[in-house]
């Protein structure tokens, strides 16, 4: 970064635009509400000095309810009253690209929204706009920070799971359903546009995720099922059944990604298997089970293996009750992605979702969409 990105010595001007659903979890977190260090704009950090949106309610809403200075309609004025030191990207992605652009050509960094820009083209052309200012560009790949994957990715670093062979992501969300948002007709959401259309809403989040839990892998083989299985035109595809074969340093790596509209209830597992045992989780309702050799050999490690499953799963339920309770969100992750953000920021270190974490997810997702890997 330029000498400008030095560590500063008063708080960061911080800056929303797109003030709609996911803006809560980001607002929540500038504003000081968070559940993962809740102190953190008043320990000095930060400052939320405006929340832009197309709509004047909605942006008026977003400030009031969050405290910032200031609301906007027009990203330019924020970009000139507010002058802020960090912008978030939180508006429909096919938006993205134009207005990371803007917010960094005026000096601030940019954390955007998943995903970042509609092909990985797109993304370098973006990427290069934020070297020529000397700012920082960042995806959210939030779910990367939720507890589970970091349990995960624990598990794998420690060997605990030998070499990762096989890594499986299945996500289930009723996206078809005809009273859910991506079925209005009247107001169609502007996710049916992108190259994945609704499956583009999830898939950036299933990629990142194999990336990192296969690390570091390449894939030579992909062969990917987009199926519209409701039939219905608005959709380009509702369902998604992809096979990738790729090579880590420690051997071939086998993937599966799979989405699903109409199984129930609502899944995001993920489950790694190695040469000496296997992991899974889902982010939904979130738990950890490991299952690996344990001391008392092959006759002894099926029983205790159960119990320690068992476990670990009654200590979940009870603790997805108190979050149920305390009305959390599966957004936890994000929180802590924005915490390690801003601390980074401020010491001028390198981001927690870093350049290539953002090439490769987007390369990946241009190739699962590719016509010659289609099934
Ligand atoms: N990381 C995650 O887990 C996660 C979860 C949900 C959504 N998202 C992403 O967040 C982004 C927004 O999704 P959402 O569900 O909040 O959408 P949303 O429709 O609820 O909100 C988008 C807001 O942006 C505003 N907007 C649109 N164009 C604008 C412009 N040019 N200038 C200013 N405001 C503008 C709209 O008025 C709206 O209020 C998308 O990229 C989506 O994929 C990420």
């Amino acid at each position: 970064m330029s000498e400008s990105s030095a560590r500063p010595t008063k708080p960061l001007r911080a800056a929303v635009v797109g003030s709609g659903a996911i803006a809560r979890e980001h607002l929540s977190f500038l504003a000081g509400t968070s559940p993962i260090r809740p102190s953190s704009p008043v320990d000095g950090r930060l400052r939320l000095v405006g929340v832009c949106d197309l709509s004047p309610v909605t942006a008026r809403y977003g400030a009031d309810e969050y405290g910032a200075d200031a609301a906007y309609t027009d990203l330019a004025t924020m970009l000139d009253g507010a002058g802020p030191d960090v912008v978030h990207v939180l508006t429909p992605p096919a938006t993205h690209s134009p207005i990371a652009s803007a917010c960094l050509r005026a000096g601030a960094h940019v954390l955007c929204e998943k995903p970042i820009t509609t092909t990985s083209v797109e993304l370098l052309e973006l990427l290069d706009v934020a070297k020529e200012a000397g700012r920082h560009l960042m995806e959210s790949q939030n779910y990367r920070f939720n507890r589970p994957v970091l349990a995960l990715v624990d598990a794998i670093d420690r060997g605990e799971l030998g070499t990762v062979r096989e890594v499986e992501i299945r996500i289930a969300l009723p996206v078809t359903d005809p009273d859910g948002r991506f079925a209005d007709r009247n107001l169609p959401s502007p996710i049916h546009e992108m190259p994945a259309g609704v499956i583009h809403d999830v898939i950036t989040h299933m990629v990142y995720l194999l990336l990192l839990l296969g690390r570091p892998v390449s894939f030579d083989r992909i062969a990917a099922a987009w199926s519209n299985h409701g039939d219905d035109p608005l959709f380009r595809w509702d369902d998604l059944d992809a096979v990738l074969i790729g090579r880590t340093a420690g051997g071939p790596l086998h993937a599966r990604l799979r989405f699903d509209a109409e199984a129930s209830p609502d899944t995001f597992s993920i489950r790694v298997r190695g040469t000496d045992g296997w992991a899974e989780t889902d982010l939904f309702q979130p738990y950890v089970r490991v299952v690996r050799p344990r001391a008392g050999g092959q006759q002894l490690s099926p029983i205790l293996n159960h119990l320690a499953g068992g476990w670990r799963l009654l200590q979940a339920g009870t603790r997805n009750v108190g979050s149920k309770i305390m009305q959390q969100t599966p957004y936890e992750g994000l929180h802590r992605m924005l915490d390690l953000t801003y601390d980074a920021i401020a010491a001028d270190r390198p981001l927690p979702v870093s350049t290539d974490d953002m090439v490769e997810t987007s390369r990946l997702i241009d190739r699962l969409l590719d016509e010659k890997v289609r099934l």
